[in-house]
């Protein structure tokens, strides 16, 4: 299956994300991810977006739009793929609809998280990732067994650079204003799958299963 994850900042995209692919056995595609690594490589392409990150906002969509064309090409996605975090305006949409037509593809979901802003102020100021593996943890709703300790690999626990209070405000902001006219754009194509985000994490994987019609 061919999927986006769409939701605000903190909505769990992610989480669900690590969950369909147990499932699903296809790649997760999380642009914020791919930028972050190119930051930490501190290759052009992360330099450049580090300033937009750093600030909330989105980096343009020339830039994001190239990371995806040579991504969805590779082999691992001939069976399907979760994309996380794109598309995020409706040029970057229309942009994926181009390139998968040049596949003879569609999409077959857009799953649309909804969380209220201050859950979502909430996830994000407590969220704490381990730099060496990845695991996704909170602060209070699931913490590590050892306070800054990966349970999975021993890795440091840390706190990402844009998840502090005056940031996140402007990546919920930006949100409001660039991505949530996508939830429209997609109800109209009659892609779009609502799931509330709110509640346990595996709840709602349960929805997403539901409407993806894996359950
Ligand atoms: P990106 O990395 O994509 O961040 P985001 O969209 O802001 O999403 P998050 O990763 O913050 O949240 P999530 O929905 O994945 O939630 P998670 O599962 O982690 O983008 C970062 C930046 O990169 C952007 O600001 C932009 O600058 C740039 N960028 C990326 N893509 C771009 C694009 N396409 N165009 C332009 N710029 C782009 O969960 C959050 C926390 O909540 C965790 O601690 C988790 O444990 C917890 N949690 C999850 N589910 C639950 C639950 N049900 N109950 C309680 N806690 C929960």
């Amino acid at each position: 299956m061919d999927i986006v994850l769409l939701g605000p900042p903190g909505a769990g995209k992610g989480t669900q994300a690590r969950l369909l692919i147990e499932k699903l056995g296809t790649p997760q595609i999380s642009t914020g991810e791919i930028l972050r690594e190119a930051r930490k490589a501190q290759t052009e392409m992360g330099l450049k977006a580090q300033t937009y990150m750093d600030a909330g906002k989105l980096v343009p969509d020339e830039v994001v739009v190239g990371i995806i064309s040579e991504r969805l090409l590779k082999d691992d996605c001939k069976n399907g793929f979760i994309l996380d975090g794109f598309p995020r305006t409706v040029p970057q949409a229309q942009a994926l609809e181009v390139m998968l037509k040049q596949q003879s593809k569609s999409l077959d979901a857009v799953v649309n998280f909804s969380v209220d802003s201050e859950e979502l102020t909430n996830r994000l100021s407590g969220r704490r990732t381990c730099e060496k593996c990845g695991a996704g943890y909170h602060a209070d709703f699931s913490p590590s067994k050892q306070e800054g300790v990966c349970d999975k690999c021993g890795g440091k626990l840390i706190q990402r650079d844009d998840d502090k209070e005056d940031t996140i405000k402007k990546r919920l902001e930006v949100y409001n204003k660039q991505t949530a006219p996508l939830i429209d754009y997609y109800r109209q194509k009659g892609t779009l799958k609502d799931v509330n985000g709110l509640g346990a994490v595996e709840d709602i994987f349960n929805q997403v299963l539901r409407v993806l019609g894996l359950s």
